[in-house]
This record gives structure tokens, C-alpha cells and sequence, in this order.
């Protein structure tokens, strides 16, 4: 199972740098950046429900029959466990729910991509969580890795969350286009969902402080970063009054 857990971190480090090269050259086709008469696409909130749903799935699989160790997982493995699932239950099921417009469509092709990936990502993490031996010790809760790592993860989260919401809200009277976003970390950046996206990774990357959490949060900025950068420069040119100190994803930096 080792080699399948090195394997998977290979291919996640893969889809990462290819995931890097595709969207400096252009934005993943999905939402503003699909072009017009897109084929090969499915209803967006399906899509979501299905490319998301290894992340909660493989991740449970793993940890339960797979990487549980004799004595069964400690405290803070469960907590990890739970942060996860939460954090999916929510961009797997509740997140798509959400979602404003249902004659959205999604690309199957991106479709297929993040289902590999989700399900890569989900075994490795839960493997590297079911196998690390400085989480077996509650002493690790009280490890400055982990304090450190839970108010990265929670501020990051809120970010993410409160953006997710601005925007949902900008078609809660029924309109289909987009508006410029305001309040929350959209005073700084572009792509506010992104920013607190990448800082709760960073944050589960350092307080359950294995290979697989750092590699998932170099993938999320090797995603997500151009395509805030796609994002922000979409904005510039649709709206002549867009906020000129906004930056696209790293407040006062990116
Ligand atoms: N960890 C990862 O690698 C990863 C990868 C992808 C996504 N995510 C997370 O999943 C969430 C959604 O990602 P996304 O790529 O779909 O984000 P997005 O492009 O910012 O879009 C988010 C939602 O808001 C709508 N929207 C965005 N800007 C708008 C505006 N100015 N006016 C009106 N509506 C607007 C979008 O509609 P349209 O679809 O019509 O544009 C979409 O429904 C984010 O929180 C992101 O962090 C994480």
C-alpha cells in the first residue's frame, strides 16, 4: 500500500505542474472562461457533485480499512478526519447545492480530471493521516505545528466561506451575469475564494504536517493562483470602474 501511496503523491505532483502549464496558458473552460457553444459539457451542479465526491469517499474508504493503524486511529487522527469531512461535506454537497444558476454547464473533460485527482488526493491524505506516527500522540495537539496549522486552516476558511457567499449573493435577486464583488477579503484581492482556499490548505498542510498535505497545497496554488490571475485581469477589462488597488489573489502581493 506504500507504493501505492508514493504513486499517488507522484501523480498528484503530475496533474499539478500539468495543471500549472495549462492555465498560465489559458484558464480552465469552465464558468467565465468557457467559451461560447462549449460541446462536450453537463449540468454544472452535477458536475460538481460528482468530481468532489472521492474527496470525501476515498478519504473515508482509506482511513477506515486502509490506514488504521492496530490500535486504532488516536484522537487526532479523528480530528483530522473530521475536518476533512466537514470541510467536503460542505464543497462536495452543500456548495453545489448553493449554486444560483442551474442551466450552468461544466465541461466533462474537467469533469473526468478532478475525479482523478480528488481521488488521488483523498487516499493519499487519509493514508499519510492513517500512517503518521507523531499523530498516534495526543501530545501533538498540543504542538505549535498544530496551533499554528488550525488558526491558519480557520482563518482560511472563513475567507473562503465568506466569499463563497459574497458571491453567491451577487445572483441572489435571479441575475445570471457578474457583478464586481465587494466586502470581505474582496477589499484586497480579485479572488477572495481562492486566497482563503489556498491559506486553509496551507494550514492543514502544516498541522497534520505529512508529504500529502503539502503537496495538496502546492497543487491548490499551482491551480488556483493563475486562474485568479485570469480572473483579475477578466474583471479589469469587463468593468472600466474596477477597484484599482485590488490585486488578484495574494493581498498587496499577487
Ligand atoms: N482546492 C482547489 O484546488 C479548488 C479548485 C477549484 C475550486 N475550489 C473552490 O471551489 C469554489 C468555487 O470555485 P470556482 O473556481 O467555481 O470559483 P469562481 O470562478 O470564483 O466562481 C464561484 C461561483 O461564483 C460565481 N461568480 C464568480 N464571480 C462572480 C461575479 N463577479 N458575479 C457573479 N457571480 C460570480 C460563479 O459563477 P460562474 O460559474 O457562472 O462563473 C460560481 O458560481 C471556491 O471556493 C474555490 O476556492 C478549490
Amino acid at each position: 500500500m506504500e507504493t501505492a501511496y508514493l504513486a499517488a503523491l507522484g501523480i498528484i505532483g503530475l496533474l499539478g505542474l500539468s495543471t500549472l502549464g495549462a492555465t498560465l496558458r489559458q484558464a480552465g473552460p469552465y464558468g467565465r472562461h468557457m467559451t461560447a457553444g462549449q460541446t462536450g459539457t453537463m449540468p454544472a451542479r452535477a458536475a460538481w457533485l460528482l468530481f468532489e465526491s472521492p474527496q470525501w469517499f476515498a478519504f473515508a474508504l482509506t482511513f477506515w480499512l486502509v490506514a488504521p493503524p492496530e490500535a486504532g486511529p488516536s484522537s487526532v487522527m479523528l480530528f483530522l478526519f473530521g475536518l476533512w469531512q466537514a470541510h467536503y461535506f460542505y464543497r462536495g454537497l452543500i456548495y453545489p447545492l448553493r449554486m444560483r444558476d442551474r442551466h450552468k454547464s461544466f465541461p466533462i473533460v474537467a469533469v473526468c480530471f478532478g475525479f482523478v485527482f480528488n481521488l488521488c488526493n483523498g487516499f493519499a491524505n487519509a493514508y499519510a493521516v492513517g500512517h503518521a506516527a507523531h499523530l498516534m500522540d495526543t501530545a501533538w495537539l498540543g504542538d505549535p505545528r498544530f496551533i499554528v496549522g488550525l488558526a491558519v486552516a480557520a482563518f482560511g476558511w472563513v475567507v473562503n466561506f465568506q466569499a463563497d457567499n459574497i458571491l453567491l449573493s451577487l445572483r441572489g435577486d435571479g441575475f445570471t451575469g457578474y457583478r464586481i464583488p465587494h466586502g470581505g477579503a474582496f477589499r484586497w484581492v480579485s479572488s477572495a475564494n481562492y486566497f482563503g482556499e489556498i491559506v486553509f490548505w496551507w494550514g492543514w498542510a502544516i498541522m497534520s504536517w505529512t508529504p500529502a498535505g503539502l503537496v495538496f497545497a502546492l497543487f491548490s496554488m499551482a491551480n488556483l493562483m493563475p486562474r485568479a490571475v485570469a480572473h483579475h485581469r477578466w474583471y479589469r477589462t469587463r468593468f472600466p470602474d474596477y477597484p484599482k488597488n485590488r490585486r488578484a489573489v495574494i493581498p498587496h502581493l499577487l
